[in-house]
């Protein structure tokens, strides 16, 4: 299940990081394509690619890494890895409206848009691959502290007095830090 899940997760990434770096490059413009014609194909085939597979890839690849979470010993580069991947969601939803936007006769995408975007999807996707391939071990001290102490309030479901701070202090081995 775990090789099924992880070969998946990686075929689905290739797809979705494969296509935010092919698609600002396609964002073009009336005026620099050879013709109408030429125009109303390329919309055509960067709005298929969009909806019919960058976008369930994704879908797929967000899927199938919650997936995961279940069945690995998640670490604090997980977490990390999570605000990159909300990163690479950023690129990809501005792709769309860019898409969005190249439906009106006015359209203008510039230049430094497609690189900026382009840029953008470079970074967050060698940001998650280096922080899932390296597993880097994160400083305690980047924290916030509120992270690391119990809370002392009420848990959720859970009466008889418990509460978060009496419950990890009182696991043997789980002593809050201070
Ligand atoms: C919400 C999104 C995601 C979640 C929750 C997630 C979670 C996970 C988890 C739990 C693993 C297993 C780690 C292990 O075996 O210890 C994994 C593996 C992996 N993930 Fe993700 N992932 C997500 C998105 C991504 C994205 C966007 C990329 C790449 C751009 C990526 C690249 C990889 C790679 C390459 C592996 C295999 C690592 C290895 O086996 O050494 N993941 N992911």
């Amino acid at each position: 299940m775990l090789v099924a899940l992880k070969t998946i997760h990686i075929m689905a990434i290739a797809v979705w990081a494969g296509g935010l770096v092919a698609l600002p490059s396609l964002l073009r413009r009336d005026e620099e394509m050879p013709s109408r014609a030429a125009i109303v194909r390329l919309h055509h085939f960067s709005r298929f690619a969009y909806d019919a597979l960058v976008s369930p890839a994704a879908v797929l690849a967000i899927a199938t890494g919650t997936g995961l979470i279940f069945f690995v010993v998640a670490d604090d580069w997980l977490y990390l890895k999570l605000i990159a991947v909300a990163g690479m969601v950023g690129v990809h939803m501005l792709i769309g409206r860019v898409l969005d936007q190249l439906e009106s006769p006015d359209a203008r995408p510039t230049s430094w848009k497609r690189a900026a975007l382009l840029a953008g999807a470079v970074i967050t996707i060698l940001a998650v691959l280096v922080l899932v391939l390296g597993r880097p071990d994160i400083p305690e001290s980047w924290m916030p502290g509120w992270l690391l102490e119990g809370q002392d309030g009420e848990l959720p479901f859970i009466s008889d007095g418990f509460s978060a701070g009496s419950l990890s202090s009182s696991v043997p081995g789980r002593e809050t830090p201070t």
